[in-house]
């Protein structure tokens, strides 16, 4: 199905270009027999790769009141003075709660097979722990049952940062590893009742993102500014509730049951890709991701990490380190910009980080930087370091300024641009044999970005969230051509 007002007529009618004031009517069978370029090919993904799209519950679901659900230290935060860009709340968001049938029909019209969306903990347990609030996950019972009605398949992440807010009362949140434990009693629950239907399951969104926006720079919630060490301790916690989590998902779901982290891994680029630079990138992987990725997937802080950290070192325990390290079976990585372009060290040792330029170009969000290599090395560092046999891109996409055109549509070309390069750079990974089995961009539909508010839009559909209206982009279209193709369009 195309989409209504993205008809070829109507583009033909569009495309009428303007040079000069000349009106020109391109015609591509012309261009093509003048220029004697050969029929174009389209680089494919392997047979089943699975396209798929993602978002969160706080940022689409609303109805924060509703079914028992319990406060979320996001909500407590949003409602604080100054914290989001806008003064906005994410008290309605998409209201997706309500609509998320209609949502469904949004994905099946894109093509994709697969949606990522999480579980919003204080809605299965108000408290955090205890008494659990069945109305909670039968929410999500609904919308698993829509989905595979559809032939989508369900990836469910079971923390996208809104933590009970009665757990950052009682135990300071993930500072306690009284949450770590909660964290895997919640999963082995929420498990034991979707492994029925869910076969995929990712723990914890993004730790890094988590500890530092949280807990360094107070641009997320809880809001805390902590000194290094309560930081690198609340990281320990929190991959010790991904191992936790992971244990407690293997004892209670059904065999069969994938589980592993989705992770904002600190990508690092070869400048220059000689044998020396690439093996630099890869020291630099491991360094740079050593509190949590690399401590997943070896079972240790690295000689590199601990020296480093000195004094400001977590406490852990060798148990800890084996529960964080429990196997898992995939890899989920947010694909979003390079972290670092490095060079080999003095005498081809080591690593050495480049500077950024100030004008380093970047997308809407000024922290989301341009480099679709990211999408190459992210999961070749994960494959070839860690011998990693299956990756998920569990998040990619942009921002962008997203104006609505005369007509009343959105031509968003930047997005397009954005997409196109970095699903480049991902079928370069496919075609060398990483294993990336899927990808899911970010996001459906324009939502609560944290604290930019509703200022930063990263949907394939544009939100009116005056009327709740969807409107698919251009970039919507895009992504469906991409989906049917199997292949970058
Ligand atoms: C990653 C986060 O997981 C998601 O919640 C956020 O909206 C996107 N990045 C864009 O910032």
């Amino acid at each position: 199905m195309r989409f209504k007002g993205f008809s070829r007529r109507r583009f033909a009618k569009i495309a009428a270009w303007s040079v000069f004031g000349i009106s020109v009517r391109p015609s591509t069978a012309a261009a093509n027999a003048a220029s004697g370029f050969a029929k174009a090919k389209f680089a494919n993904f392997p047979d089943n790769f699975l396209w798929g799209t993602a978002t969160s519950a706080y940022q689409v679901e609303g109805a924060i009141n509703e079914d028992g659900r319990g406060a979320s230290i996001w909500d407590r935060f949003t409602h604080l003075k100054g914290k989001i860009i806008d003064q906005s709340t994410a008290d309605i968001a998409n209201d997706h709660y309500h609509r998320y049938k209609g949502d469904v029909q949004l994905i099946k019209e894109l093509g994709a097979r697969a949606y990522r969306f999480s579980i919003a903990w204080p809605r299965v347990f108000p408290e955090g722990t205890g008494t659990p609030n069945p109305k909670g996950l039968d929410f999500y019972n609904r919308l698993v049952d829509e989905l595979l009605a559809n032939g989508i398949e369900p990836f469910v992440t079971l923390y996208h940062w809104d933590l009970p807010q009665a757990l950052q009362d009682r135990y300071g949140g993930w500072r306690s590893r009284d949450t770590s434990q909660a964290f895997a009693d919640y999963a082995g629950y929420v498990a034991e009742r979707i492994s029925d239907r869910v076969k995929s399951i990712f723990t914890i969104n993004e730790c890094a993102r988590l500890v530092q926006a949280g807990f360094g720079t107070a641009i997320d919630a809880p809001g805390l500014s902590l000194p290094q060490k309560e930081i690198n301790q609340v990281r320990h916690h929190v991959a010790l509730g991904h191992g936790l989590a992971v244990q407690a998902i293997r004892a209670h779901a059904r065999s069969g049951t994938r589980v592993g982290p989705a992770e904002n891994m600190e990508i690092c680029i070869p400048a220059i890709e000689t044998p020396a630079n690439v093996r630099a990138a890869e020291i630099a992987t491991r360094e740079f991701n050593a509190g949590y990725l690399t401590a997943i997937l070896e079972g240790k802080y690295t000689d590199g990490f601990l020296a480093y950290a000195g004094a400001d070192a977590p406490t852990f325990t060798p148990e800890d380190l084996k529960a964080i390290s429990s196997p898992i079976d995939f890899v989920g990585l947010n694909v979003y910009m390079p972290n670092h372009y490095v060079i080999a060290g003095e005498n081809g040792e080591g690593f050495f980080p480049l500077p950024f330029a100030a004008t380093y170009p970047h997308m809407d969000s000024n922290w989301l930087r341009i480099g679709p290599e990211a999408m190459y090395w992210a999961p070749r560092h994960v494959a070839k370091l860690w011998n990693v046999k299956s990756i998920y891109i569990t998040e990619n996409g942009t921002s962008a300024a997203d104006r609505l055109s005369g007509d009343g549509k959105i031509y968003d070309v930047d997005r397009i641009m954005y997409l196109r390069n970095y699903l480049t750079q991902l079928q370069r990974a496919t075609s060398e044999g990483i294993p990336v089995e899927g990808y899911f961009v970010w996001s459906l539909m324009d939502n609560f970005e944290w604290s930019d508010g509703y200022e930063k839009r990263f949907g394939l559909y544009h939100v009116d969230f005056k009327t709740q209206r969807r409107t698919p982009k251009l970039s919507a279209s895009f992504y469906q051509e991409v989906v049917k193709r199997n292949a970058v369009a």
